[in-house]
């Protein structure tokens, strides 16, 4: 079988292929388990190094392993998802491709057009493909806005509060009706903000979760633009990636008529991470660099209006993990980028 990583070239995208090439096998919508021959990363564009990063993890001879290809093209254009799915029905897609919160909110248009319009050109594709195929959407916990019960699961009403959210929840919507109509076999993961993201903050509103971490482990000052005790629902990437291969697995019958399942997550401030982050240092003898308050007026009026904690029971009760630690999380990020993650 064939796998096809939407957003591929992301963050989630690469560590997803990464878990792929190691399971080495997937359970197609007729039950029957299948290899997986290639996995294909389509994104806007691609990192230099890109592939390299993703082998560098395996000491084991390329060729026992599926191959990789990257195809450009933005999600936007017919020629462009088609070069990506190809012609063989015999396929599973991790639709990962999104534009993130802080960048839906300035560009309203753009994000009608990559997150609902280009999610809906990927799906007819794959209608036109035929074979009933999986396809794995990752939705976001910003479904939810504005009076919320706490912790809110998935019973609670969607009333997004962002243009982000909105897209998240139509792409949830689309994937339960192309899956009723009996086009492909779809389910979405609603996940809470993934930490700890390596490298430079991006534009998204939650980009100070991972940032709170990131930044004191390379002894770099943290600006962070919430309240110390800003509740916020948070996991790892590895439960995240985990999740999503869990959720792939899961046979139809146990999603029932909705398909989008919230992650479990563990509420997190500000405060929390710094007591984390302290505890990993006197155990390990890292020097941190400094968490300062900077307020940002928009950004917090983004986050308020998001859940602050999940219960994410149901995920649990069809097998996908629980949340990590945050020791675990520091651990794992170690682990996985020590060399960018260290000063
Ligand atoms: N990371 C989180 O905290 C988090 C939380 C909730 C939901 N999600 C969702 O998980 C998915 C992956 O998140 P991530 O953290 O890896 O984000 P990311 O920004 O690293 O990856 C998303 C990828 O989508 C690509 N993309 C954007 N527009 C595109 C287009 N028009 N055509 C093709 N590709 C396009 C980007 O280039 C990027 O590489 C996204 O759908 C995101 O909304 C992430």
């Amino acid at each position: 079988m064939r796998v096809v990583i939407t957003g591929g070239g992301g963050f989630l995208g690469r560590q997803l292929c990464k878990r792929l090439l190691g399971v080495g096998e997937l359970t197609l919508a007729d039950g029957s388990r299948s290899a997986i021959q290639e996995i294909t990363l389509f994104d806007r564009s691609f990192d230099s190094g890109a592939l390299d990063s993703i082998w560098s993890h395996f000491q084991s001879p390329h060729h026992s392993l599926p191959s990789v290809r990257c195809v450009s093209g933005s999600i936007e254009e017919e020629s462009s998802v088609q070069a990506a799915l190809g012609k063989d029905s015999n396929l599973s897609v991790f639709h990962l491709a999104s534009m993130v919160s802080g960048e839906c909110e300035d560009q309203f248009d753009e994000a009608w057009r990559v997150n609902v319009l280009g999610m809906r050109l990927l799906l007819d594709t794959l209608c036109k493909v035929g074979g009933n195929p999986k396809v794995v959407f990752s939705s976001s916990i910003a479904c939810f806005g504005g009076e919320l019960p706490a912790p809110c699961d998935d019973r609670t009403k969607h009333t997004p509060q962002t243009t982000y959210g909105m897209t998240k929840v139509i792409g949830e919507l689309m994937i339960n009706d192309y899956s009723r109509k009996g086009y492909i076999d779809g389910r979405s993961a609603r996940l809470p903000t993934v930490i700890i993201r390596p490298g430079k903050p991006n534009t998204a509103a939650s980009s100070w979760a991972s940032g709170m971490f990131r930044e004191p482990l390379k002894q770099e000052v943290c600006l962070l633009p919430v309240d110390w005790d800003q509740p916020h629902p948070m996991t790892g990437y590895r439960t995240v990636i985990d999740s999503l291969i869990a959720l792939h697995e899961v046979p139809q019958a146990v999603l029932g008529h909705d398909r989008a399942i919230g992650l479990p997550a563990r509420c997190v401030t500000p405060r929390m991470a710094k007591e984390a982050l302290q505890r990993f240092a006197a155990e390990t003898g890292v020097v941190l660099g400094e968490i300062q308050e900077s307020p940002d007026a928009r950004i917090q009026s983004i986050v308020r209006q998001w859940p602050k904690q999940v219960d994410g029971a149901r995920g649990i009760a069809i097998g996908l993990p629980d949340a990590p630690s945050l020791s675990e999380i520091i651990h794992d990020y170690i682990d996985d980028f020590g060399n960018q993650a260290l000063p």
